[in-house]
Formats: structure tokens, C-alpha cells, sequence
């Protein structure tokens, strides 16, 4: 394998963090630099095993700061950019979206600029099925790389604001790009104000565990590795200017993860408690993978045996979440969602 020189942003946080591990671990002769700003959602504890890696590199960087991220291009010289910095959390970008349009739509242009400027081999861009709005609940359809983007939060049109601007950097000025747009991740070092990460936090210290509406959305859920090797694929053997859509036909409902995750760890259901939904709560999303596989990627994990995978994770690393949890992050959703 050729040696490399490969940017990876926001890999303190989980999807990037994950990505980060697998690529020190598969590519010794790659030097992997991590840029993060340590927002809420950055830790870097996760890394501490591959600190001392002779190929891993952090740099606390904010990549809406033009001059410092140009500096950074000019002294490393990058073959590859994998954009992960992102604000990624619906529920926050319904209470409070500017920093979503700074960081996901500004953040995204400023490194598109460094990247054209300093002759980036590659960059992909690393989006969200959201980006397609919602499907309904009809099993049969499912989210092409030619469905209309259509994202009906702050989030999801934050990101497909940034889809576009990467689009339209190969198009005129011909960098060499990629889009991917995944499905729901699950997985070790999912940040607990998400959905499955949170319930099992919350059951595992017997608190009730909010269900938004009846808890009849769908979502798709993809294990975090299982990402990881599909952005490796495209990385390496993407078409330039393509988008490749990531996903494993794992749809369950919302209810059915919580109430599954509640019978692996022995816990009533008694602890659901349905609150008041979410504001433009999207149905379903559901992907059709057909693109990816083509290219030869196929999941290891399906939901039954990950989520165990999981479960088991966040029973043997109860420190890292407990830790995170001992932030104030929950305060601000205790009012949105009329928890007690
Ligand atoms: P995350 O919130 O766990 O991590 C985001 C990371 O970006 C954090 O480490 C944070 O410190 C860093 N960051 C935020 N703003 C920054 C800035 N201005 N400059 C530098 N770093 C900054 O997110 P995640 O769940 O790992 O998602 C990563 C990417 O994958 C996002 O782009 C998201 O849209 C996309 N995605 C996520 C999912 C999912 O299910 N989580 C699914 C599909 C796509
Ligand atoms: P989330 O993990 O926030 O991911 P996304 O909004 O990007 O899909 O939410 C997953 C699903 O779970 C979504 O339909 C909202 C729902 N949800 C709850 O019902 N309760 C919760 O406390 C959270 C955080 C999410």
C-alpha cells in the first residue's frame, strides 16, 4: 500500500472516531490526522490506545476558521479529506440551528477551498440519508442516489446544503469528490443523547426512557463498522463526483429498539415513556444499498447480532458514557420534549 497523507475531521466524535481506529489499525503506511474543535460531541479519551501510534496525528482545529485550515493544508500537503465535522443532532438543531448552517454549510465550503486549492486527491463527504426527507411507511420504497433531496429539519437541510456545495465543487472546478449518505449508525462510542445509546444508558440506571409520539418512525439502522469499510470502498474505489447511498435493510421502529434493547438487558418496559413528538418528526427512512454493493461492500453485522454487539459494549465501558453523562447536555431537551 502506498503511503498517504489522509484528514480525517471531526474524528473525536462517534462515526469519525470509529473511522480513525479502522484506518490507523488497516493503513500503517497512511498518517491519519484528526481535526477536531472538542465540541460537545469531540472526546478524545476513545483514542487513548492509538495516541502513541506512529501514524496518528490530532490537530484541535475549528474548520470554519478559514486562515487556520488553509495554514494546515499548505505545511501537511493532504492526499485525502474524509469530512465527518459536523453538528449531527436533530433534537439540537430544532432548539438552536445557527451553529448548524456555520459549521455544516461554512465549515464544508472552507475545507472544499483548502482542498481545491492544495489538489486534495479526494474528498468525500461524509452526509445523511436525511437529506431525502422521509419516506412513508410503504415497505416498498426506499431512498436512491437519485431520490429528490427534500430534508425537512435544520439538520438534514444543513447538510444537503453542504451535499450541494460538493457537487457543485466538481462540477465547475472538477476536485474530486464523493458523497455518501448513510443510514442510522449505531455502535461503540455513540454519543448518549442519541436514541439507542441513551436508552440503554437510561435502562442500565433504571430511568424512564423517552419514546417521541407513539414511537411508530422507522429508522435503518447500520452498525458503525460496517460504515467504516463502505467509506474505506468508496475512498479508494469511488467513481469521482458519485454519490453512494449506505445502508443494510435493517428498518425497525422506534419502539421496537427500545423495547428490544430492554429485553437483552432484563429491564421493564414500564421505563418507556412516550413524550410529545418531535416537530417535523420524518416517518421513515430506508435505503437501497444497490450502488455500494455493486462496488463489491457488503455489512458484516445485521440489527439482531449488533445491538447484542452494542449492548455488550456499553456494559463493559460504563465509564466513558457515565462521564459524558455527568454534562449538562440533557437540560436542554427536558423542556422540549416535557420530560420530568
Ligand atoms: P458527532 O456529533 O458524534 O461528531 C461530530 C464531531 O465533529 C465531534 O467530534 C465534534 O467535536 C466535531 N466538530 C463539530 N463542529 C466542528 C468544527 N466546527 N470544527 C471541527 N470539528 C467539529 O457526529 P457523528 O454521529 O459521528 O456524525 C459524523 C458525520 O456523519 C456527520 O457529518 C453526520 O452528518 C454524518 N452521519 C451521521 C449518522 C449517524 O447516525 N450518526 C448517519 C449518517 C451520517
Ligand atoms: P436520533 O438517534 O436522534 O437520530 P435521527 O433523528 O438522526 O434519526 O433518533 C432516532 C429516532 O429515535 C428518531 O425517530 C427520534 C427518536 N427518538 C426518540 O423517540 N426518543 C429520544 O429520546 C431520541 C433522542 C430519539
Amino acid at each position: 500500500m502506498n503511503k498517504a497523507k489522509v484528514l480525517v475531521t471531526g474524528g473525536a466524535g462517534f462515526i469519525g472516531g470509529n473511522f480513525v481506529q479502522y484506518m490507523i489499525k488497516k493503513y500503517p503506511n497512511y498518517d491519519i490526522y484528526n481535526l477536531d474543535k472538542l465540541t460537545y460531541a469531540g472526546d478524545l479519551s476513545k483514542h487513548s490506545e492509538i495516541l502513541e501510534e506512529h501514524n496518528y496525528f490530532f490537530v484541535n482545529k475549528d474548520i470554519t476558521d478559514t486562515e487556520s485550515i488553509n495554514n494546515l493544508f499548505d505545511n501537511e500537503k493532504f492526499d485525502y479529506v474524509v469530512h465527518f465535522a459536523a453538528e449531527s443532532h436533530v433534537d439540537r438543531s430544532i432548539l438552536e440551528p445557527d451553529v448548524f448552517i456555520k459549521t455544516n454549510i461554512l465549515g464544508t465550503h472552507v475545507l472544499l477551498e483548502a482542498s481545491k486549492k492544495y489538489n486534495v486527491k479526494k474528498f468525500m463527504h461524509i452526509s445523511t440519508d436525511e437529506v431525502y426527507g422521509e419516506l412513508d411507511f410503504d415497505p416498498n420504497t426506499f431512498f436512491t442516489e437519485t431520490s429528490p433531496i427534500m430534508p425537512n429539519s435544520p439538520y438534514s437541510s444543513s447538510k444537503a446544503s453542504s451535499d450541494l456545495l460538493v457537487r457543485a465543487y466538481y462540477e465547475t472546478f472538477g476536485l474530486p469528490v464523493n458523497i455518501t449518505r448513510c443510514s442510522n449508525n449505531y455502535g461503540p462510542y455513540h454519543f448518549p443523547e442519541k436514541l439507542i445509546p441513551q436508552t440503554i444508558s437510561k435502562a442500565l440506571k433504571n430511568e424512564r426512557i423517552p419514546v417521541y409520539g407513539k414511537g411508530e418512525n422507522i429508522r435503518d439502522w447500520l452498525h458503525v463498522s460496517d460504515h467504516c469499510t463502505a467509506i474505506d470502498l468508496v475512498l479508494h474505489k469511488g467513481e469521482d463526483g458519485s454519490v453512494y447511498n449506505i445502508g443494510g435493510h435493517n428498518e425497525k421502529t422506534n419502539l421496537e429498539v427500545v423495547q428490544t434493547i430492554l429485553k437483552v438487558l432484563g429491564k421493564s418496559e414500564e421505563l418507556i415513556e412516550f413524550v410529545s413528538d418531535r416537530l417535523g418528526h420524518d416517518k421513515r427512512y430506508a435505503i437501497d444499498p444497490t450502488k455500494i454493493e455493486s462496488l463489491g461492500w457488503k455489512p458484516v453485522y445485521d440489527f439482531d447480532t449488533g445491538i447484542i454487539q452494542t449492548i455488550q459494549w456499553y456494559l463493559e465501558n460504563e465509564e466513558w458514557w457515565r462521564q459524558i453523562l455527568n454534562g449538562e447536555y440533557q437540560e436542554n431537551f427536558k423542556q422540549l420534549y416535557n420530560l420530568e
